[in-house]
């Protein structure tokens, strides 16, 4: 399965509201961002909540609207795509995305269709409804070549490295992260980067500040560090990973899991627990001060549900990666 199809399906709160198809957010012009002069407000703190935030504020300079951030990652043993190259890292988890919340837990997606480069959009609808605005499917050159002519070769060599899409090119996979997401932040509106915005310099940004935030989660060693590691032998339970990653973050992220619910295996028959019972994600939860990329946060604990893994003793499994896929 499609990466991207997963974490559509995974989304626990989905009440996905109609965004503007426009090349701005809020109406912002392209002059006088300058956040350093700008007070470092917390995204969903009052004023950015405000009807008419877009007007009290500098929305290029604080998450507005969706500033309940979630860094989110992905644990998968193969890429499908082995043979062209295409293979995952050893010992961490990979990068999945950087998602904006609203603050009630709800969220919009493909929030400015003049920056759709999603080939594959999904959902194909901006509100995942079949009356939403059709997305349309995305047919230029991959993201990876934006990249290239903003001179980022070492951005997209560690992409190449962490940022790993199962099933279809990374290429893909970065795109619809942009496009579902990226362009529904509010401080990387294009009218942000003022009169000489370079087009894809805000593709950029969202890529290096979605990497900023997941270079401090090193969810592997922090599970690591509580003896739990990838093992096709051993069980483990929810609470384990629930105590470890709490421990390292400071906060309780969501863990999602995949594979079989536990009372469709064999172990399991007759059990009232429903979770899934293969280790897969990892969502992160934060605000920040200011614009995401000066990295200033507070960790939050998951809001609404914390997992979708089953939660009977040792019925989780954290699988190996299969040897033939690893870098
Ligand atoms: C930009 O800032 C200048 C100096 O404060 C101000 O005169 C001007 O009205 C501002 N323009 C916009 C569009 O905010
Ligand atoms: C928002 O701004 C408009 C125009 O200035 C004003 O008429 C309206 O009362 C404001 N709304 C709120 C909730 O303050
Ligand atoms: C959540 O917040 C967003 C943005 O403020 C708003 O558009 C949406 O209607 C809210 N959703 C719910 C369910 O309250
Ligand atoms: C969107 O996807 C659904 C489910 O795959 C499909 O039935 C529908 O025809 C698609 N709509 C458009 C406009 O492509
Ligand atoms: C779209 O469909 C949903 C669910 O059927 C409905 O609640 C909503 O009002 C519809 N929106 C529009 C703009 O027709
Ligand atoms: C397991 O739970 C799911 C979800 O509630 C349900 O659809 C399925 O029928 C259950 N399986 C068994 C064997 O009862
Ligand atoms: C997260 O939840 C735990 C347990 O309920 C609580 O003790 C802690 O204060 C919460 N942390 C945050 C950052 O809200
Ligand atoms: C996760 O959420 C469940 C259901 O709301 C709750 O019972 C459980 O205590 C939460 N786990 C932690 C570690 O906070
Ligand atoms: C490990 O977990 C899986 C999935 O819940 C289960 O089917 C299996 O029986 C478990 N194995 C052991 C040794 O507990
Ligand atoms: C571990 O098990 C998974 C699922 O069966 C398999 O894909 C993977 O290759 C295995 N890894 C190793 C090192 O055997």
């Amino acid at each position: 399965m499609n990466l991207m199809m997963k974490h559509y399906q995974l989304i626990p709160i989905a009440a996905a509201v109609a965004p503007l198809a426009s090349a701005s957010l809020y109406g912002q012009s392209n002059l006088n961002h300058s956040c350093v002069l700008s007070p470092k407000l917390l995204s969903c703190s009052p004023p950015t909540l405000h009807s008419n935030a877009s007007r009290l504020l500098d929305t290029c300079c604080v998450e507005t609207y969706g500033g309940l951030l979630l860094s989110t990652q992905f644990w998968s043993t193969y890429t499908g795509l082995e043979a062209q190259g295409q293979k995952l890292p050893k010992d961490t988890w990979t990068i999945h995305g950087m998602w904006p919340d609203f603050c009630n837990g709800s969220y919009t997606q493909y929030c400015d269709l003049n920056r759709q480069y999603d080939p594959v959009p999904s959902p194909n609808t901006t509100n995942g409804l079949r009356n939403g605005t059709v997305v349309p499917a995305y047919k230029g050159a991959n993201v990876g070549t934006f990249l290239e002519k903003l001179g980022k070769f070492d951005l997209l060599a560690y992409m190449n490295k962490f940022w790993i899409n199962q099933g279809a090119p990374n290429t893909d996979f970065w795109a619809h992260e942009f496009s579902k997401h990226g362009t529904c932040m509010s401080t990387f509106d294009t009218p942000c980067y003022g009169p000489s915005y370079v087009e894809h310099e805000d593709v950029v940004d969202f890529f290096e500040t979605t990497i900023l935030y997941d270079q401090r989660l090193p969810t592997w060693g922090w599970l690591s560090a509580a003896n739990v590691r990838p093992s096709n032998s051993t069980n483990y339970t929810l609470s384990e990973f629930q105590s470890a990653l709490s421990k390292g973050y400071g906060a309780l992220p969501y863990i999602g899991c995949s594979g079989p619910r536990y009372n469709n295996t064999v172990a399991g028959a007759g059990s009232r627990d429903t979770g899934f019972t293969v280790i897969s994600e990892v969502w992160y939860y934060y605000n920040v001060f200011g614009h995401p990329r000066e990295g200033n946060w507070i960790h939050l604990n998951a809001t609404g549900s914390n997992s979708s893994c089953a939660t009977t003793r040792g019925a989780l499994r954290y699988l190996e990666r299969t040897p033939g896929s690893l870098q």
